[in-house]
């Protein structure tokens, strides 16, 4: 199996013109009438080029706008790419995140093996410096990814290496972007592990196969410890709707239980439970869905592989959290042995359900792992899940929908989607959804009515959160990137994982 491409970041002291590489990536404003400092000296050696681009009006300088021009004997860099920042007023950091991530796509489409990153020059000092080195490092990872570990080797292929750099003369600023440059790598290289988790299809990736991973990466941190329930112990535990979910399959079920610890400082802090879907594939079981698209299926596992990638990034930048990353995983199949419509179910809270569709699978194992949480004594609780169709009719491909029980915590989370630049959405959960969930002959049932499936979906997860505050994150629309919707690659998105590492950090700080 082919390796997924290699990616290093680095800070060079560097001017624009001295800097050797394959692909130099400067921005510009869209708004902006004249070329800013920078710029203006490169476009001199350029002999007027990029001048002569934007005049002729090839390259506007709008949100994902380029243009390539080469170099000549004036500079050491190969190519010259422009990537557009927008208007100047409008620019967040999310612009040269996306900016970065549209250049290193480019860098690996043209076989470019190193890439020097200069985006932040034309900003002046509307952001802080390390964090927009952070948000080039994560760039570089977003736009560089692409799956195709099981893709044959030919002589059209991209190369094994992208070596990025973070280029500025100013040797002040060089200490700050260095350590933005390496948070910013552990994220992106957290979010391209998740991806490519995500994106290998359900024969490969079983929930024990899932497990063993678990155990892996918690093998290589002295900070995180990993658990695995397996058939027996879920039964052990009365854990019944994880188990009806992954009866189907003869790739029994798993609840994987990480746990990091962030050191004595951590312990101020109220423990963090991160609870992440892994269906490894989702059939439909009983009730099974139509055939059309099912393949995508595979990437239900996407939340729960987020809260493995969040673990790893904490235990990385060795944030002050306790935590747990509660993943429970399950195949859902049907077969002999399914779970059907109709069954009643006992969950791990001694809640009961009534099965009305073995397809709205993911509420059923996601109680279990809350109540497990809630056990736990995580005062917060955040899950993750690519848990209805509803919602990615509601929101479409751009956002999250984002609901729960505590106003400030959802605060929290838009502030961390903010800064990350995942989105997310406020979508209600409330009694009257609770209303439509109840059973008459168990505590509840799976499904509520035909409208806001979305809602009625984290109604029911709100069931088992008790008195710890809880948020749910529904991110069905948001897992996947149609062919070149982004500069991401086409595949699995790993979402949540920037955006959850995000609300850790900020946890952290306080
Ligand atoms: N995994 C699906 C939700 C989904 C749909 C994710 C489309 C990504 C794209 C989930 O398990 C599911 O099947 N939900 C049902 C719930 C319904 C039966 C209440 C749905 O959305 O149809
Ligand atoms: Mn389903
Ligand atoms: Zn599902």
């Amino acid at each position: 199996m082919k390796e997924i491409i290699d990616v290093k970041v680095r800070v060079r002291k560097a001017g624009f013109s001295q800097c050797k590489t394959d692909l130099l990536v400067t921005g510009h404003f869209s708004d902006s009438k004249v070329l800013d400092k920078v710029n203006t000296e490169l476009d001199k050696k350029l002999k007027g080029a990029i001048a002569r681009v934007i005049e002729l009006g090839d390259f506007k300088g709008k949100d994902g706008d380029s243009a390539v021009l080469y170099g000549n004997e004036n500079i050491a860099a190969k190519r010259v790419l422009l990537v557009g920042l927008g208007e100047k007023k409008k620019v967040t950091l999310d612009s040269v995140r996306r900016a970065a991530a549209l250049a290193a796509r480019k860098a690996v489409d043209i076989k470019a093996a190193s890439l020097a990153l200069g985006l932040h020059k034309v900003l002046g000092r509307r952001f802080d410096v390390s964090r927009t080195a952070a948000a080039m490092a994560e760039g570089a990872y977003y736009g560089s990814y692409r799956y195709d570990e099981f893709v044959g080797e030919d002589e059209n292929g991209r190369l094994g290496r992208l070596e990025v750099e973070i280029i500025d003369s100013e040797s002040a600023d060089t200490g700050k972007l260095q350590k933005g440059a390496t948070a910013g790598a552990i994220i992106g290289q957290a979010q391209s592990y998740a991806r490519t988790l995500a994106n290998r299809p359900g024969n490969v990736v079983t929930p024990a196969e899932l497990a063993a991973t678990a155990k892996k990466l918690a093998g290589q941190y002295k900070s995180i410890t990993c658990t695995v329930f397996d058939e027996k112990q879920l039964n052990e535990n009365g854990m019944g709707a994880i188990l009806a979910v992954g009866a189907g399959s003869k790739n029994g079920p798993r609840l994987i239980i990480l746990k990091y610890n962030g050191g004595n400082k951590a312990n101020r802090l109220p423990t963090v439970g991160l609870v992440g879907k892994a269906i490894t594939f989702d059939s439909g079981g009983i009730s099974i869905k139509p055939a059309e698209k099912m393949e995508e299926m595979k990437l239900d596992k996407s939340g729960g592989i987020a809260v493995l990638a969040a673990v790893k990034a904490a235990a990385e930048l060795g944030l002050d959290v306790n935590m747990y990353g509660l993943i429970p995983a399950a195949e859902n199949l049907p077969s002999g042995s399914s779970y059907r419509p109709g069954d009643i179910i006992t969950t791990f809270s001694k809640k009961t359900v009534e099965i009305h569709s073995t397809d709205a699978e993911g509420r059923m194992i996601l109680c279990d792992a809350i109540s497990y949480a809630v056990k736990q004594d995580c005062e917060i609780i955040i899950d993750i899940a690519t848990l209805t169709g509803a919602c990615k009719v509601a929101l479409g491909q751009y956002m999250a929908g984002l609901m729960g029980n505590d106003d400030r915590l959802i605060k929290q989370l838009q502030a961390a989607a903010e800064e990350s630049g995942e989105k997310v959405w406020p979508m209600p959960c409330g009694d009257e959804y609770a209303k439509e969930i109840k059973s008459k002959i168990a505590d509840l049932k799976n499904v509520g009515s035909k409208w806001g499936g979305a809602c009625t979906g984290a109604a029911f997860l709100r069931q088992f959160a008790e008195n710890s505050k809880w948020a749910h994150l529904d991110i069905a629309g948001v897992d996947i990137f149609a062919e070149d919707a982004e500069a991401g690659g086409q595949g699995a998105s790993g979402f949540g994982v920037r955006l959850l590492t995000s609300y850790l950090v900020n946890l952290a700080k306080k």
